[in-house]
């Protein structure tokens, strides 16, 4: 029906990431701060809301659908929109359904996932060591997210593991993380930490250059470079090693902005054009207004018709304001 999203430097959105909660059961150093102030329950969308969201992006050419927190599984009946997003798998419109998970819950309901028509998860895990897991989630239990991982393999999901680069702690980690998740047939990314949120530390001390890793790595391993591509900012290599894949998204040393093909809605129907800029568009206030699209849609176009160029992250001694102020528990990475 709708013509396909263009934005004003000719890139496609077909990618949408939905954040259905800003709450989360664990609070990693990187993206919440020791005391948060999370959104009143009223503010947020309703599930059905959610769904007739996201099926008017699908509407509008959206292939590719992420649902995200926060931690997506502590919303309450979260199931219940999996279940409902299925029927665009169904039809064809739809490509992909998959999440983003911190697997604390996983295990409760990765076989209700699969049956719903989803593939693929990715999993947050940054270090395989329960006392440094421990520090890093400051409440997180690693034993669950390690029953997470095998219910979810168990139940026939593809697991990719994300772990976020960590300075003075991921260079020690990292050949185990490889060997961990390429020995059970899983993709690892490492992700460069983005300077979102005021998260208590300073963002120096947490950020380790992907750069610096990758050339740590290379006295270990060979690369091989393959084209292998999800629709995600992740370059990947081939590790010769162990046969497995390895992905490096690299926000702040290599910027993928030019190739964006994607934008977020927060749980209060906020819609942000990128993850390293304020402006946002608000969808609730269309949504609730009418029963038709029409209004929706329009928004929509206007939103996309200005999606930046890009973040201009950076992360140094001199500030610790953040480059945006809301954190990525918010916006969903
Ligand atoms: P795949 O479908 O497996 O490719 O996943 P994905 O990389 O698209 O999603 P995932 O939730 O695993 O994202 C991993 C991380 O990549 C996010 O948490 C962000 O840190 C980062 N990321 C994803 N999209 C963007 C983006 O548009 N800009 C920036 N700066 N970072 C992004
Ligand atoms: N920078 C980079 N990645 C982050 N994540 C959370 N906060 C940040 C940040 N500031 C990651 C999580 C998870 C994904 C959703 O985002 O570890 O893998
Ligand atoms: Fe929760 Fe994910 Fe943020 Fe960690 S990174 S606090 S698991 S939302």
């Amino acid at each position: 029906s709708a013509t396909p999203m263009v934005d004003p430097f000719g890139r496609t959105v077909d990618y949408l990431r939905v954040s259905v909660t800003d709450r989360c059961d664990f609070r990693c150093v990187y993206c919440m701060a020791e005391d948060m102030t999370f959104l009143p329950k009223q503010d947020l969308l309703t599930l059905e809301e959610l769904d007739r969201l996201c099926s008017a992006f699908i509407a509008k050419g959206v292939r590719k659908l992420r649902l995200t927190g926060g931690e997506p599984l502590v919303r309450r009946d979260i199931m219940t929109l999996f279940r409902s997003l299925s029927r665009h798998l169904d039809t064809g419109r739809l490509e992909e359904l998959t999440l983003t998970t911190n697997g604390s819950q996983l295990a409760r309901f990765a076989a209700e996932l699969r049956g719903y028509g989803v593939e693929r998860v990715n999993v947050s895990l940054d270090t395989l060591d329960p006392k440094a897991f421990k520090a890093i989630t400051r409440w997180g239990d690693l034993g669950k997210v390690l029953q997470g991982i095998d219910a979810a393999q168990a139940a026939g999901l593809q697991v990719k593991i994300n772990a976020v680069a960590l300075k003075g702690m991921t260079e020690g980690e990292a050949a185990d993380l490889i060997a961990w998740a390429h020995g059970r047939g899983m993709d690892l990314t490492f992700i460069e930490v983005m300077p979102l949120g005021d998260v208590t530390g300073h963002r120096v001390d947490q950020y380790l250059p992907l750069s610096v890793l990758r050339a740590q790595l290379m006295d270990r391993f060979s690369f091989e470079d393959i084209p292998y591509s999800t629709g995600g900012p992740a370059r990947y290599v081939r590790v010769r090693e162990t046969g497995g894949r390895l992905g490096f998204i690299t926000p702040m040393t290599h910027n993928f902005c030019e190739s964006c093909n994607r934008v977020r809605v927060t749980c209060t129907g906020t819609l942000y054009m990128c993850l390293g800029q304020e402006d946002a568009a608000d969808l609730r206030a269309p949504l609730r207004a009418s029963e038709s699209n029409d209004a929706l849609h329009a928004a929509i176009d206007r939103a996309i018709s200005r999606k930046p160029k890009g973040h201009d992250f950076v992360i140094d001694r001199r500030t610790k304001q953040p480059a945006v102020g809301r954190h990525m528990s918010v916006t969903g990475g």
